[in-house]
């Protein structure tokens, strides 16, 4: 598992599966190039600036092919960079040789252990960052808890995801966020594709996937209406199922109805449910009471950062058996003889059991990452806070997008920027 880089710079081994796997990962790495236009711009103009010249960067971020590719892009700017996962059972073994074989030091292996998960996360900290990408907040907190003496060399950081962004915004409020923190996850050109075409795509390409079932007359319940909740409510729809939304808040749950969905508590949706699928980012959402009531043979698969959604202390202790069905699917039998499906442990299902997100839409988060992590570059002096991604990035990318795409849009006249700027009209 251990493979060290022929490189006279080496100061620290990799932690890998088998470096033998390189072959089919970089497969993985070009077929997904061919579908990211925005990052390719991005990463051109990186092998001529070298933003990152001389800078330690590290990546926490899920290690599939797209994440691979950002790291490579990254290092075209100039950087030494380390990967590890944010998610044990995201890593994709052949993805992280082909980054090693390339020269990207990682300490990742799918499946990896809990222990393991947070040594391969302490080798990140010894990598000794100047700028970090997180996905979730694991190691930003980690560097706070365990390793305050090395935030004094980190310039600065980029946050992907929804949990990681709220878990900053807590160590801001107490005062004890020690460097400065992009948002990259509250970027508009982020979460209005990512969080919500991305998620709703690559949540039941998981699912379809793992289990091979019919989606077209189920009943499916989504419970969480955020971004990624409404992403994976729609596509639900499109495939012909009929959704039932159970939301805490009274807001998303109006917007959530008047989207055309029943809205229910999840106790008086438990009986009706086939899939039930959790997009909270909160904790034992589907529990006790729950489970108590839930449909024999129903689904359930978490979409959330952390595998704390559905409750799998609650479903062990009610369970009279547990057993593996099939890659990817562990049933529990209850003593009334009812069944559920676990899908990947209860971790991210889209990530667990598929490969995360499409690429045209990992394209447009990776090159907010990439400029974000840019501007830190440049701004070295930043106060220890939570930043937004600046509107100029943030339209950038999009604008990159649609150029992309071949697509063009309207312009404002000089008339109408001046009707838009005045009061007495
Ligand atoms: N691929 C890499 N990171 C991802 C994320 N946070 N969500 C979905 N797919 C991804």
């Amino acid at each position: 598992m251990f493979y060290e880089k022929e490189r006279i710079d080496l100061f620290m081994e990799s932690q890998i599966r088998d470096i033998k796997l390189a072959p089919l990962g970089k497969a993985k790495l070009d077929w997904v190039k061919n579908h990211m236009p925005v990052l390719n711009t991005i990463r051109q103009r990186f092998i001529k600036d070298k933003p990152f010249l001389g800078k330690r960067v590290v990546v926490c971020l899920h290690l599939e092919a797209k994440t691979g590719y950002l790291a490579q892009a990254i290092q075209d700017g100039g950087a030494e960079v380390a990967v590890a996962a944010s998610n044990p059972l995201s890593t994709q073994d052949d993805v992280v040789a082909a980054l090693v074989s390339e020269g990207i030091t990682a300490f990742a292996w799918h499946g990896a252990t809990d222990e393991e998960y947070f040594a391969h996360l302490d080798a990140l900290a010894a990598f000794n960052p100047n700028l970090i990408i997180d996905d979730g907040g694991d190691f930003v907190a980690l560097l706070h808890k365990k390793y305050p003496e090395k935030l004094a060399k980190v310039v600065g950081g980029c946050e992907e995801t929804t949990t990681g962004v709220i878990r900053l915004r807590s160590l801001e409020r107490e005062g004890v966020l020690k460097i400065p923190m992009v948002a990259v996850n509250d970027a508009l050109s982020k979460y209005l594709f990512d969080n919500r075409y991305g998620t709703g795509q690559s949540v039941w390409d998981g699912i379809m996937r793992t289990t091979n079932l019919v989606v077209a007359g189920k009943t499916v319940v989504v419970i969480g209406y955020g971004w990624c909740g409404k992403g994976v409510a729609l596509r639900a729809k499109g495939l012909g199922a009929n959704v039932i939304v159970c939301e805490i808040n009274p807001i998303k749950a109006t917007e959530a109805l008047m989207d055309g969905f029943r809205v229910m508590p999840l106790i008086e949706a438990a009986s009706l449910g086939d899939f039930f699928i959790t997009v909270t980012g909160n904790k034992n959402v589907i529990r006790k009471e729950h489970l108590e009531a839930i449909k024999d043979k129903a689904v359930l698969a978490n979409a959330g950062h952390f595998d704390v959604e559905i409750s799998k202390p609650d479903l062990r202790e009610m369970a009279v058996s547990v057993k593996r069905v099939k890659p990817n699917i562990e049933e529990y039998v209850f003593s009334d003889g009812r069944k559920v499906f676990l899908l990947a442990e209860g971790r991210l299902v889209n990530l667990a059991a598929g490969d995360g997100h499409p690429a045209e839409i990992m394209d447009m988060t990776f090159a907010l990452q990439a400029l974000s992590l840019e501007f830190l570059a440049k701004n070295d002096k930043l106060e220890p806070k939570v930043y937004n991604v600046s509107q100029e990035i943030d339209e950038e990318v999009a604008k990159l997008k649609l150029a992309s795409l071949g697509i063009k849009i309207d312009c404002l006249t000089e008339e109408q920027k001046a009707y838009l700027a005045a009061w007495n009209i």
